[in-house]
């Protein structure tokens, strides 16, 4: 996929729309060589390249240089960045001065999380020429506040509020919509309302595409388990026996041998 006008014909054709994150330039290289169709520089990044607790500690600056680490590398995919913790908040030009590092760096479209409080934002992004795709359901950035990571609109009530906003969201000019840990069933009812598409995670198998984060697929973390993620490589695994096998024939002189000397 290479630009936004892909995501509707998506919608249209039903094929669904595969997005991993991505934060720096050999990831890029891979993906693009991949059947993969979007590339996302999630806030993730702090979690997964950083080691922080939550995407809480993502900054513009942070999110620019992964933005730019990973258009070094990534060709034929369409490249969206996140809107860190609170920039939004923090007045009109902050907003824009914001999104205009991340979209100079190489975006193509920013994910902003949530609705409450936050259409005439997302409306007046859209009108400036920006690309917005929404995020429902968990909304990690506001993890403190949801008491953790957990499954968003398992009451009626709440269900009822997400499937609103994705409405809202809709007429505020999102071009797709993440949905993150909510029950399948609500994503479902969800992407058969709205007219732009919906990239899931941890909501179920009705949504137009998924998202996963890379690392989490690759199985680099030994113990994230959640319920929503399979695994499809042991990179931890296989990883640490690469590095052993180093550590051993590097210990025992076998390399390195005559083929790798000058
Ligand atoms: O930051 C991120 O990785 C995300 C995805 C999980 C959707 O927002």
């Amino acid at each position: 996929m290479k630009t936004v006008l892909d995501f509707a014909k998506r919608k249209t054709s039903g094929e669904k729309i595969v997005m991993v994150t991505c934060y720096d330039t050999w990831s890029a290289r891979i993906i693009s060589e991949t059947k993969v169709d979007v590339a996302l520089v999630g806030d993730s990044a702090s979690m997964v390249m950083h080691g922080h607790e939550s995407t809480v500690l993502a900054e513009v600056e942070m999110m620019a240089y992964h933005v730019a680490a990973v258009k070094r590398g990534l060709s034929g995919k369409f490249l969206v960045a996140d809107l860190p913790f609170l920039a939004h908040r923090k007045g009109t030009r902050y907003l824009m001065e914001s999104i205009d590092k991340l979209m100079k760096a190489g975006a193509q479209a920013i994910k902003m999380e949530g609705a409450d409080g936050m259409l005439d934002t997302i409306e007046y992004v859209v009108k400036s020429g920006v690309p917005v795709m929404g995020h429902l359901g968990l909304t990690p950035q506001s993890f403190h506040q949801l008491g953790g990571f957990r499954l968003q609109g398992a009451e009626e009530a709440s269900a009822a509020q997400i499937l609103k906003y994705s409405q809202q969201l809709e007429q505020a000019g999102v071009f797709s919509l993440v949905l993150e840990m909510v029950p399948a069933a609500l994503a479902k009812s969800i992407t058969e309302t709205v007219g732009v598409p919906t990239i899931g995670i941890g909501a179920g198998v009705h949504t137009n595409g998924q998202v996963l984060v890379l690392q989490d697929l690759l199985g680099m973390s030994k113990d994230f388990e959640p319920k929503f993620l399979k695994k499809y490589l042991d990179g931890f695994g296989l990883i640490s026996q690469a590095l052993n096998q180093y550590s051993d024939e590097v210990r025992t002189g076998t390399f390195p041998s005559v083929k790798e000397s000058y």
